[in-house]
Parts: C-alpha cells; sequence; structure tokens
C-alpha cells in the first residue's frame, strides 16, 4: 500500500520524507491558498522531497484551459500527476492526458459510477473523499469498498484507489483492509498511526528495568 501525504507544508512533507515512508504527495487549491506560497515554485520544491507522484490540481472547468493548465504544471517536473475535478470535462481532459501517458488524479469523487467513469476515462488515480462522505452522514468506507469491487471485476479497470479526505487512523485501518492502493494522508494523521499506550508504557517499563542492570550497549 502506498502511502501519500495531503499537504502543501513543505517542512512537514520534509520531515516525513525523512521516514522512508513517503510514497507521493496530494494538494489541493485550498491547501495551496493556505500554504501562502508561488503555487509552481511549491510544486518543483514537493516535487524534489519525494520520487512518487505529486498532484497539482487545475483550476479551470473546461477541458481546453485545463489541458493549457497541465501542460503548465508538467513542465515543472517528472513527477508531476495532475489532478482534474470529475466533471464531464475533467474526464475528458483525463482521456486525453491519459493517452499522452500522463498521470492524472480524478479529485472530488463521492460515487462509485464516478469512480467507474474516471477509471473508464484512462484516470491514474480515483479520490473518494471518505471525510467529507462521513461528514454528511454517508459512510465513507463503505464507497472504497464499492469502488474496490468494481474494479476487481474489471481487468480492463486500471485506476489506483487513491482514499483521500483520511481524518483518523481508523479510515486508514479500514482503507488497508479493503486493499485500496493508496491513502492520502494529513501529516498528523500519518504521524498518529503508529500511536499505542502499550508501546509507551512497555518501554518505559523495559528502559527502567535496563538501567537497574547497570550495562550499556554502546
Ligand atoms: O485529499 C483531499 C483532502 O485534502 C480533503 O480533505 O479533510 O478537506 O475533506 P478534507
Amino acid at each position: 500500500m502506498k502511502f501519500f501525504v495531503d499537504s502543501a507544508d513543505t517542512d512537514a512533507i520534509a520531515d516525513l520524507a525523512a521516514t522512508g515512508m513517503v510514497d507521493g504527495v496530494t494538494t489541493n487549491p485550498s491547501l495551496v491558498a493556505k500554504s501562502g506560497r508561488d503555487f509552481k515554485e511549491l510544486v518543483a520544491e514537493i516535487c524534489a522531497l519525494v520520487p512518487g507522484p505529486v498532484s497539482a490540481e487545475v483550476t479551470a472547468l473546461d477541458a481546453d484551459t485545463m489541458l493549457k493548465e497541465a501542460d503548465e504544471l508538467l513542465a515543472i517536473a517528472d513527477n508531476v500527476c495532475i489532478k482534474v475535478p470529475l466533471t464531464w470535462d475533467g474526464l475528458k481532459a483525463t482521456r486525453q492526458l491519459a493517452d499522452r501517458g500522463k498521470m492524472v488524479n480524478v479529485t472530488l469523487c463521492f460515487s462509485a459510477n464516478q469512480a467507474l467513469l474516471a477509471a473508464k476515462a484512462g484516470a491514474a488515480f480515483i479520490s473518494p473523499f471518505v471525510g467529507r462522505l462521513d461528514d454528511i452522514g454517508a459512510d465513507g468506507m463503505r464507497l472504497i469498498g464499492e469502488i474496490r469491487q468494481i474494479y476487481d471485476n474489471y481487468s480492463e479497470l486500471e485506476s489506483q484507489i487513491l482514499v483521500a479526505s483520511v481524518r483518523s487512523p481508523e479510515h486508514m485501518r479500514a482503507s488497508a483492509l479493503i486493499g485500496a492502493d493508496v491513502a492520502t494522508l494529513p501529516p498528523e494523521v500519518l504521524k498518529s498511526l503508529i500511536a499505542h499506550p502499550l508501546t509507551d508504557k512497555g518501554l518505559e517499563a523495559f528502559l527502567a528495568d535496563w538501567q537497574k542492570s547497570g550495562q550499556s550497549i554502546a
């Protein structure tokens, strides 16, 4: 399973990349706006921090302008992945980019049919937003299970399921159990995956006993 970081904070991305756990990064216009950084400079910096795909989202609504924006973004680095919204124009742009061998992440997916369309358009990644579905009383993880089943039913559907809007370790656990290909995690959620009180308690006890033994290893 691949781990992406969902962030436009280069310090946080660099910090996590140093663990060797980060396979890619996703950004969106809200995260970029929050960073206060120039978009293209930011994308270039992130692309140098991680070897894998870095999703950079177009903001045009029509396919022709999306493709122009995509070309600007693709020129930044080889690992740029173009992110487009799940609209008919987004899917048209996806088809054209996929035919040129470019990676596309289709975002703002909230239904199994939308995921089916994105895969049919040649998306490298489909991004279902589980947290936002939970927010409206729907079941985000159920959607991931449905998409997994649909993609597994048809070998020609090659999109990877990129679980997005991940808000908790439970979303991550459920994604892994279902067999999602990728999850994109806010830095604080990724960091929280390691936490268990018995690990902390056990380590404390081991160290206290070790100190009593009076030994040292190095
Ligand atoms: O990857 C999409 C993500 O950034 C959206 O997360 O928490 O704003 O729903 P959230």
